[in-house]
């Protein structure tokens, strides 16, 4: 399973690339305006941003245009590719959507399918051969749905037929979105910085770190 990171922030991303564990990075417009605002940018345009992040990872990066009709979300898909053959044109599962995967793909773009919430979605997606889907399991379970469900369901469907579409498993708020998504066997999680950091936390471990040093002390006196 691989570990992306949810994130246009370019310390979170360098510190996960730095601990050798990142496997993909996805982003999105409100990602981006919130890290433009952060860093007192007033044009509206991902792309300097979206060059930098390429420029310091080895992995794929997924960029999402802004516009909604076919033709401009291919143009716009287009301009994010020439940043970086890492990145990957990330589309909402539209009929708009769709057609533009058809056409990004005749360019050799990779392109995933992202803000699935059914399972007929994520068909539709697999069928139209993009190259990820990302299902959103935390805005489900806003709703009072079961995100999880959805996944465990995606991956079932995606093995009976061989589609070769990865899952990211996306919209994630803790870590039993994790535990639950590599059980089910989804190929990747996007995860917020701060969840990362909570996937290394267990009490017994800090405990055993304190013990360790406090015996190793005990002849250093
Ligand atoms: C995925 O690609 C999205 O950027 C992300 O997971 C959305 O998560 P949210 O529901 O916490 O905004």
């Amino acid at each position: 399973m691989k570990l992306f990171i949810d994130s246009a922030n370019i310390e979170e991303i360098k510190k996960v690339n730095e601990m050798g564990i990142l496997g993909g990075i996805t982003t999105n417009p409100t990602l981006v305006v919130k890290e433009l605002i952060k860093q007192g940018v007033q044009k509206p345009e991902q792309k300097s941003l979206l060059k930098e992040i390429c420029s310091i990872v080895s992995v794929d990066v997924l960029a999402e245009p802004v516009s909604s009709k076919w033709e401009d979300i291919v143009k716009e898909g287009m301009e994010l590719a020439k940043i970086s053959d890492k990145i990957v044109v990330k589309i909402p599962i539209t009929e708009d959507g769709v057609r533009a995967v058809k056409e990004l793909k005749k360019h050799n773009i990779k392109t995933a399918l992202t803000l699935v919430f059914s399972l007929q979605q994520a068909l539709i997606s697999a069928i139209a051969g993009a190259d990820y889907i990302c299902p959103f399991v935390g805005r489900l379970e806003d709703i009072g749905e079961n995100g999880l469900e959805l996944i465990k369901n995606i991956v079932s469907v995606y093995k009976n037929y061989s589609f070769k579409t990865k899952v990211i498993v996306a919209s994630v708020r803790n870590v039993n979105h994790i535990y639950s998504s590599a059980l089910f066997g989804a190929d990747a999680i996007t995860v917020p910085f701060n969840v990362i950091r909570d996937m290394f936390k267990h009490d017994l471990t800090d405990k055993g770190i304190a013990k360790f040093i406090s015996d190793w002390q005990q002849i250093c006196k």
